[in-house]
C-alpha cells in the first residue's frame, strides 16, 4: 500500500511509493512519455510516465487529462536535482476524479479584471498561492511575536455605535431599529481592555468606504492594532519597529521559496532592523520643499509626499508630530507644540507608503471631551469611552498596521488587492 502524503513531504520520502492527491497543473506528451504537472496545494511536482512501466489503460487515460481535472496517482518519489523541490515521481497508477473541462485561466496572460472576476479560480496559480502563503506565515509571526511578548489577545467588535476614524469613511448599517456602522479601527475598544490587561492587542477585519479607486486602498480590510498602557509615543515606535523587525525576517526566512515565485528582490527586506529612521512632520515637510514638492504646513501627505520622504532611506520610518488639524480626535497633542499631535505613521520603502498609524492618546477627560466636540461628534456616543479617563486615566498608546498593505510590500506588487485572499473594492463585491 502506498502512504498518502502531500507533495511539500516528498523530499523526505525518496525511494518511497507514495500517493497523492491533487489537480493537473499541466500535462505534456513527448513519444512513449507523459509528464504530468500535479499540484496538491502544498506544491508542485512532476510526475514522469514511461510507456512500457504502465498498463496501456492507465496511458490511454492519462491522455483525457486536462489543466484542473483532480486525479489520485501513485508514484515512486526519485531524487531530482533539476526540480525545484528536489525530487519528482515515476508515475505507477493513475485514479481520476474528474475531467475539468474548459478551464478559464490558462498560460497566456489575463487582464487584471478578468482574474478578479475569476479570483475563486486564480487562487490555485502560483503567484496568489505565493502571495497567500506569505500572508499566512506573517500573520503567524504577529501572533508569535505578541504572545512571546506578554500581549493578550482582545477580539473587538464589527458592529459598532461610532466613528472611530473620521464620519467620512463609515459603512452604516441597520442593527433592529438603530443605526450601527461596521468597525473602522478596533482602537477605542483595545484602550479599554489595555487598562484591563495593561498590553492587548485585536485583529480582525476592519472596514471604509473609500470612494477612492487607489493602489492602496480596499473597503474591508485586516488591521492588527497593539495598545499598551503607560506606553508614550516613543515606547509606542519602540514597539512598531520591533514587531516589524520580528515579522519581516520571520518571512524572510520562512518564505525564501514564495518570495523566489514572486521574483521579489529580498535585499532591500533584510534592512528591515530596528532602529527606524524619525523624521518629524516639520522636517518632512522641508524635504519635500527642498524637492520642490508644492506642500505648506497643514497639508496631509498622500502617496507621492510620502514616497518622496522616505526614498532617501533604506527601511522603513517613522513620521511623528502632525499637525493636530488633521488627525483623530483621539490623539494626545504635544505639551511642547499644542498645534502638533502626537501621531506616529511608518512609510514602508520602496513607495509603499504608510503601512502603521498609530500614537499616544489623550487621557485627559476635559480635553477629550472638548476634542470630540470640535470633531462633530456626539459626546453620549463616547460615554463609555470617557469612562476610561475617569476610573484611573493613565498615559497609554499603539497603533493600527494594515495587513494588506504590508503584504502588498513584503511581496512586491503593484496593487494592494493581490494581498487578500477576496478582495473587496469600490466596484467589486464578487466573487
Ligand atoms: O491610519 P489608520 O486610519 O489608523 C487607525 O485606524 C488607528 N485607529 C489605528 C490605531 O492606532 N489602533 O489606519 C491604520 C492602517 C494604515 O496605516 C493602513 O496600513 C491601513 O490601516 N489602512 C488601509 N488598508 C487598506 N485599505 C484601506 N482603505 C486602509 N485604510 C487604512
Ligand atoms: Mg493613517
Amino acid at each position: 500500500m502506498a502512504v498518502r502524503t502531500t507533495i511539500r513531504e516528498l523530499k523526505n520520502q525518496i525511494g518511497e511509493t507514495v500517493e497523492l492527491r491533487g489537480w493537473v497543473y499541466n500535462i505534456r506528451s513527448s513519444g512513449k512519455l507523459r509528464f504530468l504537472l500535479m499540484r496538491d496545494g502544498s506544491g508542485i511536482v512532476q510526475v514522469v510516465w514511461f510507456k512500457g512501466n504502465v498498463s496501456e489503460e492507465i496511458f490511454a487515460k492519462l491522455d483525457t487529462l486536462t489543466q484542473e481535472s483532480s486525479l489520485i496517482v501513485t508514484g515512486k518519489v526519485k531524487e531530482d536535482k533539476r526540480s525545484p523541490i528536489g525530487v519528482e515521481l515515476d508515475g505507477v497508477d493513475l485514479q481520476i476524479l474528474q475531467i475539468a473541462q474548459d478551464y478559464p485561466l490558462g498560460p497566456k496572460e489575463h487582464g487584471p479584471d478578468f482574474l478578479l472576476s475569476n479570483r475563486h479560480l486564480w487562487l490555485r496559480s502560483q503567484k496568489p498561492h505565493a502571495i497567500l502563503r506569505i500572508r499566512d506565515r506573517f500573520v503567524k509571526a504577529v501572533r508569535d511575536f505578541f504572545d512571546q511578548d506578554g500581549f493578550t489577545l482582545i477580539d473587538t467588535p464589527i458592529f459598532t455605535p461610532a466613528a472611530c476614524e473620521g464620519t467620512s469613511t463609515l459603512f452604516e448599517t441597520e442593527y433592529f431599529g438603530e443605526k450601527a456602522y461596521l468597525s473602522q479601527s478596533g482602537q477605542l475598544y483595545g484602550e479599554a481592555a489595555a487598562m484591563a490587561f495593561g498590553k492587548v492587542y485585536c485583529f480582525g477585519p476592519t472596514f471604509r468606504a473609500e470612494k477612492s479607486k487607489t493602489r492602496r486602498h480596499l473597503t474591508e480590510f485586516w488591521m492588527i492594532e497593539p495598545e499598551v498602557a503607560f506606553n508614550d509615543l516613543d515606547d509606542n515606535m519602540k514597539l512598531a519597529e520591533r514587531f516589524l523587525e520580528y515579522t519581516v525576517q520571520y518571512v524572510l526566512k520562512e518564505c525564501a521559496q514564495e518570495l523566489a515565485i514572486l521574483g521579489r528582490d529580498t535585499t532591500k527586506l533584510q534592512n528591515v532592523k530596528a532602529p527606524f529612521p524619525r523624521v518629524s512632520y516639520d522636517e518632512a515637510i522641508d524635504i519635500l520643499k527642498r524637492k520642490g514638492h508644492q506642500v505648506s504646513w497643514g497639508d496631509d501627505f498622500g502617496a507621492p509626499e510620502e514616497s518622496a520622504v522616505s526614498e532617501d532611506f533604506d527601511r522603513p520610518i517613522f513620521i511623528h508630530r502632525f499637525p493636530a488639524q488633521i488627525k483623530a480626535f483621539y490623539m494626545k497633542h504635544d505639551p511642547q507644540n499644542p498645534k502638533l499631535a502626537l501621531g506616529c505613521d511608518c512609510i514602508a520603502p520602496e513607495g509603499y507608503g504608510e503601512i502603521i498609524g498609530g500614537g499616544q492618546r489623550e487621557e485627559d477627560i476635559d480635553v477629550l471631551k472638548k476634542r470630540i466636540h470640535e470633531h462633530g461628534l456626539r459626546e453620549e456616543d463616547f460615554d463609555w469611552y470617557l469612562d476610561l479617563r475617569k476610573y484611573g486615566s493613565v498615559p497609554h498608546s499603539g497603533f493600527g498596521l494594515g495587513l494588506e498593505r504590508t503584504i502588498s510590500w513584503i511581496c512586491g506588487l503593484d496593487h494592494l488587492r493581490e494581498a487578500a485572499a477576496f478582495p473587496r473594492l469600490i466596484h467589486r463585491i464578487k466573487p
